[in-house]
């Protein structure tokens, strides 16, 4: 029989961080104050994140050493098993070869512990009580619940309100880890409602929580706060994934053709590839093909501007350079929440523009028929952003049905969507929506950008 799972040994476990910001060809654009227009330092973040994250925001050293309290609570679920997906090959009739590391068995269910538990553990390091963070899907709220609970810190969470309604189930998963969960806008803070105040019924956003968890924690002398996604040392922190999977794949024999990730704010996808991306950096890999996979509903690479844009709606987070959909713009209420954010990580914006990745826009339909196929095939039900990776994989498979091509195929399969049941029940009575890429909106929300010259 042919091997289906490649594990690692708890004594595997990386040791260190890769950060992609030693190799890449140009350093990143600074990051600009948004009173000043000015690039910012250190001291501009430290209302915001321990010194430690500051340090790793910035750092141009190529490894991070994981601290040994951090593997440790790593080693509840880490390594993660690596599969050979031979049941969808089969089902599809490639002859390709397609691998996916599997990160929903984590607590929370998804890749987001891999930074809520180094974040939480840096807090806690510098003696920081509460923080403060937001969530679109539950995933990160739930990940970064949990992490607070392990290291004893209070975590308060904006959630999204379209995910708060359409996932009841990840609010609880949250309040069980002790979190404490508004629907964001809220009246809450001074962004929630003058957001309410515009529109009653906003569906929320990413991008508008942001504002709300950004506002309480600069406010309260208490409070820190935490990101998800986007930032440089969010993304580092997710490089165990392709550490692990690099070795993993080494087991089986195989050297990845084609990767592919979705991207929300680009953490997962980061995660995964950046350690394989060293090697296209430096030449020896000039043939690897990097996909990252965005909804047609936010598709802020394949249709943004590469520009300076705030992070969040109420223009309260420094400035940085990356394709944005424009920070006021709220995208419709796809159900992969994850993936409804306007901008994306100034990183894989920069690889993006170096053409060293591509990036394809796919719509929730096509994507829940991927995740279904996934699942008939393989069992496990994909979380709805996950899906839109496994869309592309099963393209690019299909692609070497018909060329005969024996590519290797390998994605991050980052979520198990046991949570979100309601959109799958949408999907198959058929009442699950398309939403139209809305150009005009865009349009206006780019053309309200603060024009930065560095
Ligand atoms: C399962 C899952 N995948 C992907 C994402 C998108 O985020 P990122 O691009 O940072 O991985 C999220 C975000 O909430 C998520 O919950």
């Amino acid at each position: 029989m042919p091997q289906t799972k490649f594990l690692l040994d708890e004594k595997d476990l990386p040791s260190r961080w890769y950060n992609i910001q030693a190799d890449l060809p140009v350093p990143l654009p600074p990051v600009i104050h948004p009173g000043t227009l000015q690039p910012i330092g250190p001291q501009d973040l430290a209302p915001l994140f321990p010194m430690e994250i500051i340090k790793q925001e910035v750092s141009q050293e190529r490894w991070i050493d994981i601290p040994e309290p951090v593997r440790d609570v790593y080693r509840l679920w880490r390594p993660t098993p690596l599969y050979r997906a031979h049941r969808l090959e089969k089902a599809l009739g490639t002859p390709a070869r397609i691998y996916y590391k599997w990160e929903g068995v984590s607590p929370a269910g998804s890749h987001k512990p891999n930074t809520a538990v180094a974040q939480a553990y840096y807090n806690h390091q510098e003696g920081v009580r509460r923080i403060t963070t937001e969530t679109g899907a539950g995933q990160w709220g739930s990940a970064l619940s949990f992490a607070c609970q392990i290291f004893g810190i209070e975590c308060k969470v904006y959630m999204v309100r379209v995910s708060y309604d359409q996932k009841p189930y990840r609010r609880i998963m949250m309040e069980a880890w002790g979190g404490k969960v508004v629907a964001s806008p809220s009246r809450e803070t001074a962004a929630g409602r003058a957001a309410l105040a515009k529109d009653p019924q906003s569906p929320g956003s990413l991008g508008m929580a942001i504002s709300e968890a950004v506002e309480e924690a600069a406010q309260r002398e208490d409070t820190k706060y935490s990101l998800g996604s986007v930032l440089n040392h969010v993304l580092t922190h997710q490089t165990v994934i392709g550490l692990e999977a690099q070795r993993q794949l080494e087991m089986a024999g195989d050297r990845p053709d084609i990767l592919v990730g979705c991207i929300g704010g680009g953490s997962n996808f980061g995660g995964f590839v950046f350690p394989f991306l060293q090697d296209k950096l430096n030449g020896r890999r000039k043939d690897l093909r990097v996909i990252a996979v965005e909804p047609q509903a936010a598709p802020s690479l394949t249709k943004g501007e590469y520009v300076y844009d705030f992070g969040d709606t109420g223009q309260m987070t420094p400035l940085v350079k990356m394709y944005t959909l424009g920070h006021s713009f709220i995208p419709a209420p796809i159900h992969a929440g994850g993936l409804r954010y306007h901008g994306m990580a100034p990183l894989v914006c920069a690889l993006y523009d170096g053409k060293v990745i591509e990036a394809v826009a796919v719509h929730q339909n096509p994507t829940f028929e991927a995740a279904l196929t996934f699942a008939r095939a393989e069992g496990f039900l994909p979380a709805p952003e996950a899906a839109h990776a496994i869309r592309i994989v099963i393209d690019e498979a299909l692609r070497c049905k018909a060329s005969g091509d024996r590519k290797v195929i390998a994605f991050n399969f980052c979520g198990h969507g046991h949570f979100d049941l309601s959109a799958y029940e949408r999907y198959m009575t058929g009442k699950l929506e398309d939403f139209e890429y809305p150009a005009d909106q865009v349009k206006a929300a780019l053309a309200g950008l603060p024009k930065v010259k560095v």
